[in-house]
């Protein structure tokens, strides 16, 4: 036997008993006559203790085991005179018998604890290392729990799991496919999925009511902290709704969630509209935490003489309240210059410093009176001790660039609290959006949204200009500014769904090649439909107040998509190239 009972189990209550215990030396101590170890495994961490004069080999043996040893102790439950209050097994440790070792280890290449040495490269080579460590396997722990609650919710309320495929035809859903080339049919290639998107429309028309699959996506794009190249969603369809029905069943879901793994209760999430996010926030996944809206500034700064608003399409700004008098004029030229990174590429920093004794400083002193910067203050409601920041410009630039100074503020004004969740339903997207450089329209969302119901008809019919007005019945769910998840209601007709590859470009040739399965489909009874797809792993560290969804994933990949562990992606024989019809030159 190789264990009675795991390393988080005993308490006082078991003092006295015998029991065996398995795991792994985490670090171990020589005290002269004593030596602890505390070894431990996935459920915590128990203390061992060998005494030189009730037993000196047995000693002599523990003093040697080196970190990360695998061992089998048996020994006596008893209580401890030092109590440890921040370990659930701190009151007993183990008068260990007998200590066997089961496997010996090389000494780890970092410090494996809640905190650790290793930087993320070195962790994800030795990724089996860093999951022993504490909040790794803690995260892995709270993943598991948070699929096995999203199963019962959904399940609880009608949904079906269904599998779709992994080797599929492309679904443009805007990133590049990874692709898989097929040994039986050289020169043609599968793709892996963006996501299972024409296989759930598919079920809806199969009849199966309420979908879901907690199920992997692929896509190449560029990396950043809040995208794998694979990663999860959970993906939802369903059948006979209306947008506020899909709302009203993910928002019950993100409510469960939150319940059954934080015990957190959310409010009744509101609703914004995508023109509304973006004009008082410049951004479709506004972090409602904190408040600093943009005010529209042109009906009051424009036609005074300074240029460069008078020439501009949008004036705007925010308010920082209470931060005059700890910002020290190089803070704001930081800021100004923070700005003016190409990264936000706005052209300068306008501020008003409403000082506590009652004077004004601003950049645009020159151009505006105090008594117009007062009228400014007044009507955005900047006070003493407050600073505006305002920027102006082409309005879609302009809000983007206020956006990620108003964010800035957020967290320099620490007002980014993690344990506070704002949940939010941006709706009403646009359903198309112009590429200037090359002259044409992209799905905003994917090709399969549906227009809103009133806008169907000017879709069918309307010129240039009604199709860049058209709105979408799609909707986005904001959690603290990150896009949790995404749907949409679809088109369920034929015409409409030809008018809309028409729309993005498609030939009737190329919409039938690479979706005649689904316009098919569409001609044999496809019910109204809709639906959504949360980010699992965003969801994971958003519930937990963390802004890198590697921490959720088990074996990530690093900002070169490379799985560092077993060094994927990698070259394959020239047999293997052979074989699959590939016309490729290995280099060595
Ligand atoms: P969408 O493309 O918006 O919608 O994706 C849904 C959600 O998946 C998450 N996500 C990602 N997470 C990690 N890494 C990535 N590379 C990544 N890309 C997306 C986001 C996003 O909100 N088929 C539609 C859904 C639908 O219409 O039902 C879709 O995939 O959290």
């Amino acid at each position: 036997m190789y264990r009675t009972h795991n390393c988080g189990d005993l308490r006082l209550s078991d003092v006295g008993t015998e029991v065996i215990l398995s795991g792994w030396n985490q670090i171990s101590r020589d005290l002269g006559g004593m030596t602890f170890i505390d070894l431990r495994d996935r459920y915590g961490i128990t203390q061992l203790v060998f005494n030189i004069e009730e037993d000196k080999e047995l000693c002599e043996k523990a003093r040697k085991i080196g970190r990360e040893f695998v061992l089998r102790a048996k020994g006596i439950v008893r209580e401890r005179s030092n109590k440890n209050p921040n370990r659930s097994t701190g009151e007993i440790e183990i008068e260990v018998k007998t200590l066997e070792i089961l496997n010996a280890s090389k000494v780890p290449p970092f410090t494996i604890d809640e905190d650790t040495d290793g930087g993320d490269e070195l962790r994800m080579k030795y990724r089996y290392l860093d999951i022993r460590r504490a909040p790794v396997r803690d995260n892995l722990i709270f993943r598991s729990k948070l699929a096995l609650e999203t199963r019962k919710f959904l399940s609880d309320h009608q949904f079906i799991e269904v599998e779709t495929p992994n080797l599929i035809k492309s679904t443009p859903e805007g990133a590049r496919d990874f692709v898989v080339p097929s040994r039986m049919n050289p020169g043609q290639f599968y793709a892996l999925p963006q996501s299972p998107q024409t296989f759930k429309q598919i079920l809806m028309v199969a009849g199966m009511d309420r979908y879901f699959q907690i199920v992997k996506c692929f896509r190449d794009e560029d990396l950043r902290a809040d995208r794998q190249p694979e990663f999860t969603q959970i993906d939802c369809e369903m059948a006979f709704v209306t947008r506020d029905d899909v709302l009203a069943t993910f928002e019950g879901l993100t409510k469960h969630l939150f319940k059954h793994t934080l015990n957190v209760d959310l409010p009744v999430f509101p609703v914004m509209s995508y023109d509304d996010a973006m004009e008082k926030y410049g951004s479709d996944k506004p972090d409602t935490r904190f408040g600093m809206e943009f005010i529209s500034m042109n009906e009051f700064t424009q036609n005074k003489g300074f240029n460069v608003f008078d020439s501009a399409e949008l004036v705007v700004g925010i308010v920082a309240k209470g931060i005059a008098p700890t910002y020290s004029n190089k803070d704001l030229n930081d800021l100004t210059e923070w700005v003016k990174r190409p990264q936000i590429g706005a052209k300068g920093l306008v501020y008003v410093r409403y000082n506590e004794d009652g004077t004004i400083k601003s950049t645009v002193g020159k151009f505006f009176s105090d008594e117009d910067l007062l009228d400014w203050g007044k009507r955005m409601g900047a006070e003493k001790g407050d600073i505006i920041f305002a920027l102006s410009g082409e309005t879609d630039k302009t809000r983007k660039q206020l956006n990620e100074l108003r964010l800035e503020m957020g967290r320099k004004m620490g007002l980014m609290d993690p344990k506070v969740f704002n949940p939010l339903w941006v709706v009403d997207f646009p359903l198309l959006e112009w590429d200037e450089e090359n002259n044409r329209f992209h799905a905003m969302h994917h090709p399969f949204t549906a227009p809103k119901k009133e806008d169907e008809a000017r879709m069918l019919g309307g010129d240039f200009e009604t199709m860049k007005a058209l709105r979408a019945d799609a909707y986005d769910l904001v959690i603290n500014g990150v896009e949790i998840g995404g749907g949409s209601i679809r088109i369920h007709d034929r015409a409409l769904q030809s008018k809309n590859f028409d729309l993005l470009g498609f030939t009737k040739e190329e919409a039938e090649a690479q979706f005649g399965f689904l316009l098919g489909a569409f001609e044999y009874g496809a019910p109204p439909h809709g639906g959504i797809a949360f980010g699992f792993d965003r969801l994971c560290a958003v519930l937990n107040g963390v802004n890198s969804i590697r921490d959720f994933i088990a074996f990530p990949k690093n900002n070169q998509g490379r799985d560092m562990m077993i060094d994927a992606p990698s070259p394959i024989a020239e047999l293997q190239l052979k074989e699959l019809a590939l016309n490729v030159t290995v280099k060595n």
